[in-house]
């Protein structure tokens, strides 16, 4: 085989194995409360060649520690993300494709307008809004500002949510006349567990309480 061959070859083997993406085609993600469930989604965007993540924000250092330390660990050459407690400074950054919000419910609405204006595409964890008129300031900005903005909530798509549907619709069980249903689960408590002031001070107590409700 000659070299020029070999080489030809072996990129394309390696480009298949890595699934090898063009920073042009790369999304350059920040995550915004990269709690419990925010980690989680980390673990799920670190596993897309396409996917960068360029930025993490949380008022609450102890998560940014685990957030830092499961990037380190699934990629120890991986540049470690900047880390901000102001989520308005991870807006400002050019190098910001768009935002994974996994913050409490209650900065869900503000984030993800403010995102929009900033030109970032967002994924925001459910539930979108904690109030109606909060939901349609998000979908109003969304269009206005023509961002892609998707909501975590899979009771719509998820396969077996819509077999779920065909079944009842299908009538194959009969006039439903009442439905019981609950929700368990055996996860460990996260989150903040106590603030501290060394774990959240000053203007980030702010950033972690919210202030009034978004208007
Ligand atoms: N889709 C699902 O199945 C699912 C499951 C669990 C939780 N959730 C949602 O995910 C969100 C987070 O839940 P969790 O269980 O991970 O909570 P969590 O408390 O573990 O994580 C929230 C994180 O946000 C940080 N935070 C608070 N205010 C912030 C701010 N202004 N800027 C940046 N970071 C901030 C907190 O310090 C914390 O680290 C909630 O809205 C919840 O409803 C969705």
């Amino acid at each position: 085989m000659k070299r020029r061959d070999f080489l030809v070859t072996s990129a394309a083997a390696l480009a298949a194995a890595r699934r090898v993406v063009a920073a042009s085609d790369r999304v350059r993600l920040g995550f915004i409360g990269p709690g419990r469930q925010g980690r989680g989604l980390l673990g799920a965007f670190l596993r897309q060649p396409e996917c960068d993540v360029v930025a993490l924000c949380d008022v609450y250092r102890p998560s940014l520690d685990e957030a830092l330390a499961a990037i380190a660990k699934r990629d120890p050459e991986r540049r470690a993300p900047q880390i901000e407690s102001d989520f308005r400074r991870v807006l400002d950054r050019n190098d910001v494709d768009a935002v994974v919000i996994a913050s409490p419910d209650h900065w869900h609405a503000l984030q993800t307008v403010m995102a929009c204006q900033a030109g970032k595409d967002v994924y925001v964890e459910k539930p979108i809004s904690v109030a109606i008129d909060e939901g349609r300031k998000m979908v109003e900005a969304a269009r206005k500002y023509k961002r892609i903005v998707q909501v975590g909530t899979q009771q719509r798509s998820g396969v077996h949510f819509q077999k779920a549907v065909e079944v009842v619709q299908s009538g194959r069980l009969g006039k439903i006349t009442f439905v019981r249903t609950w929700n368990y689960g055996n996860a460990t408590l996260g989150g903040i567990v106590a603030i501290t002031r060394k774990s959240i001070t000053g203007v980030v107590i702010n950033l972690a309480l919210g202030s009034q409700r978004f208007k």
